[in-house]
C-alpha cells in the first residue's frame, strides 16, 4: 500500500516502475498538461480522476508515447521513453493498454485476437501462444469462448477480451483509460472485478475512472488532476472521502451527485457526510455486484 500524499508534491521515488518528471504536452497552442511530476511504485494501482478535458487520457498516452511530451521526461521500467535513442517498441511491450473502446479485430474470432500480436511481436509459437491466451481468457472469465467473433459477445466481454489481449503480451504494467465508460451498467462490474484481481496479483497500474467506489477500494493512491496539473493526491479515503482541495471537493460532489442541482441551476455539494464520518463528499454505493463464482454473469 503506498503512503498517502497530499498537495501537488510527487510521491516519493523508490523502485518506481514508471517515473514522470516536469511532463509538458501542448497541441499547438493549448497547454494541456502543464508540468506533471508523478511516480508510480512497482505493484502500485493510482487512479486518476477529474473533469472531462483535464488531461487524463494524454497523461496516460504519453507513459507510452502515444503523444509526444512538449517537455519533461517519463521513465518506465528504468527506460527514459523521452530519450530520442530509446527503442520504444521494446519499452510498449511491457505495457499494457486498454481503451474506452476496445479496439478488438472484428475480423478475428477471440483466440486469434489474443494470440497475433504474441506471435508477430513476441515470436512466440502458435501453440504457446494459444496457451498464454487460454490462460488468460480464463483469468477474465471467458474460457470456452475462443471461437466467438467480437459481435458475438456484449460489451463487457469484449472489453475482458481486450484486457486478456494485453495479458497475453505478459505486461509489467497496465494502462486503463476509462474502460468501463462504454459499458451499460450492469456490464461494469464484471470488468471492474478482472482489473480487482489483477490489482491483487501485484500488477502495477495507472487508471483513469470515474468509478469512485472501485478508486476507493482498489487504488492505493488516488490523484485529482485539473487543467493540465495534479492538484491533489494521497490514499483513496483521503483524497475521496477527506478532500482538501475547493476543485477536488467540486469535483467529487459532482461525481458522487450528478442529479443534485441547486436552484440556480449549479450542482451542490451534499449536504450529508460520508460514510467514513468525515466531512467530504459521500461515497455512492456504485459497485455493481459480481457473482464471484461466476464472475461472467
Ligand atoms: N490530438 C489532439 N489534438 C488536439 N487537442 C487534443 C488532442 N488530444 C486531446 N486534446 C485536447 O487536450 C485536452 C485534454 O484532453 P484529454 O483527452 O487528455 O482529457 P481527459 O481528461 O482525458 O478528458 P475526458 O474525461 O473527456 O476523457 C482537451 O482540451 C482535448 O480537446
Ligand atoms: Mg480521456
Amino acid at each position: 500500500m503506498a503512503t498517502a500524499h497530499t498537495g501537488s508534491e510527487p510521491a516519493p521515488t523508490g523502485d518506481a516502475a514508471i517515473s514522470i518528471n516536469g511532463l509538458k504536452k501542448n497541441f499547438g497552442a493549448l497547454e494541456v498538461l502543464k508540468g506533471i511530476d508523478l511516480d508510480v511504485a512497482a505493484g502500485e494501482v493510482v487512479c486518476i480522476i477529474g473533469p472531462s478535458g483535464s488531461g487524463k487520457s494524454t497523461l496516460l498516452r504519453c507513459v507510452n508515447l502515444l503523444e509526444q511530451p512538449t517537455a519533461g521526461t517519463i521513465v518506465v521500467n528504468g527506460a527514459d521513453v523521452t530519450d530520442p535513442d530509446c527503442e520504444i517498441d521494446v519499452v510498449r511491450r511491457h505495457i499494457g493498454m486498454v481503451f474506452q473502446q476496445f479496439n478488438l479485430f472484428s475480423h478475428l474470432n477471440v483466440l486469434d485476437n489474443l494470440t497475433v500480436a504474441q506471435r508477430k511481436v513476441l515470436r512466440r509459437s502458435k501453440s504457446e501462444a494459444e496457451q498464454v491466451a487460454r490462460k488468460n481468457l480464463e483469468r477474465v472469465g471467458l474460457a470456452g469462448r475462443e471461437a466467438s467473433f467480437p459481435a458475438q459477445l456484449s460489451g463487457g466481454q469484449q472489453q475482458r477480451v481486450a484486457i486478456a489481449r494485453s495479458l497475453s503480451m505478459s505486461p509489467s504494467l497496465m494502462l486503463f483509460d476509462e474502460p468501463t465508460s462504454a459499458l451499460d451498467p450492469e456490464l461494469v462490474g464484471d470488468v471492474l472485478a478482472v482489473m480487482r484481481s489483477l490489482a491483487d496479483e501485484g500488477m502495477t497500474m495507472m487508471v483513469v475512472t470515474h468509478e469512485m467506489a472501485f478508486a476507493r477500494d482498489v487504488a492505493d493512491r488516488v490523484v485529482f488532476m485539473d487543467d493540465g496539473f495534479i492538484v491533489e493526491q494521497g490514499g483513496p479515503h483521503q483524497v475521496i472521502g477527506d478532500p482538501q482541495h475547493e476543485r477536488t471537493k467540486t469535483f467529487l460532489s459532482r461525481v458522487l451527485n450528478p442529479t443534485q442541482v441547486d436552484q440556480a441551476g449549479e450542482f451542490t455539494a451534499p449536504a450529508t457526510a460520508t460514510d467514513q464520518g468525515s466531512s467530504g463528499p459521500a461515497i455512492v454505493q456504485d459497485k455493481p455486484v459480481v457473482d464471484p463464482r461466476d464472475p461472467t454473469r
